[in-house]
This record gives C-alpha cells, sequence and structure tokens, in this order.
C-alpha cells in the first residue's frame, strides 16, 4: 500500500516537473532576436504573410512550438535551424519576448494574411 502510494507520489512529481518550464527573460529575448526579424519583421510583425506573426501570441504556445522544432517534433528546415543552437533557456526568453509585444494587429483584418 506505501509503496504503491509512493509510486503514485514519484510520477505526480516526475509529470509535474516535466511540465515545469523556464522562466524567460524579456531583455535576454529582446538580444537573441534580432536574426528573427529577417522573416518575422520588426518586433515580430511581419510584413510578408508567408511569415507568422510572433507578437502578442501567447508566451506558451511559442515556447512550446520553438522547442517542438529544436526537437523535432514541429518540422520546418528553416525553423529547426534557428533552434538547434538554442538552449531552453533561450527559448523560454524569446518566447517572453514576443510575448509581452503589443498583439493588436493579429485581430486587424486589413493584414494581408487575414481575410483570404
Ligand atoms: C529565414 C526565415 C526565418 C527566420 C530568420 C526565423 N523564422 Fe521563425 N518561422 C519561419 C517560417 C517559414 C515559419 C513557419 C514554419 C512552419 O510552417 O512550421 C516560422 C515559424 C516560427 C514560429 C511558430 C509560429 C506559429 O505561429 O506557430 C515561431 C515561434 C518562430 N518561427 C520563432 C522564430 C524566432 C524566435 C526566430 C529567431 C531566433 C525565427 N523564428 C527566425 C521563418 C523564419
Amino acid at each position: 500500500m506505501n509503496r504503491t502510494f509512493s509510486l503514485i507520489a514519484l510520477a505526480a512529481t516526475l509529470a509535474v516537473s516535466s511540465l515545469a518550464q523556464a522562466a524567460g527573460n524579456a531583455d535576454a529575448g529582446k538580444a537573441l532576436a534580432v536574426p528573427c526579424a529577417a522573416c518575422h519583421g520588426p518586433d515580430g510583425n511581419p510584413t510578408d504573410p508567408q511569415y507568422p506573426r510572433l507578437s502578442g501570441q501567447y508566451r506558451d504556445y511559442l515556447q512550446e512550438a520553438m522547442s517542438q522544432y529544436k526537437n523535432g517534433k514541429r518540422r520546418n528546415a528553416i525553423m529547426a535551424g534557428f533552434m538547434q543552437p538554442l538552449t531552453e533557456q533561450n527559448i523560454a526568453d524569446l518566447a517572453v519576448y514576443f510575448a509581452t509585444l503589443p498583439g493588436g494587429k493579429l485581430d486587424d483584418l486589413s493584414h494581408p494574411a487575414k481575410g483570404q
């Protein structure tokens, strides 16, 4: 009985720790975000609709997407190349940075990526 309980407690601890994501730092993220502007636009607002907008997206969504390019769950050669050299801490920093930028244009129907 006791042993069963310990195993359940251990499993729960492992589950929680694997879900816990590193806390990000927006200033560090801003410094790392310089090369991203070539495609995702200044401050994560792309001018070319083929690139996804990053500004104002949910932090956990951005973080998960970037981790998945890094670990291969999401397959995209360009993004895999950019995420490969980064640590999970770098990714957390980038996610916080882009999530804190104004995302009002996400709802702007005049943006070329919308209303198609
Ligand atoms: C050479 C162009 C290019 C550069 C530079 C680039 N990306 Fe991307 N990024 C893309 C493309 C194309 C996609 C869409 C890929 C797909 O279809 O999954 C993408 C997708 C993403 C996504 C997923 C967005 C979503 O809505 O699902 C994130 C997050 C992201 N990039 C972050 C970054 C960050 C952070 C950097 C800089 C470290 C960066 N990208 C640099 C081209 C680029």
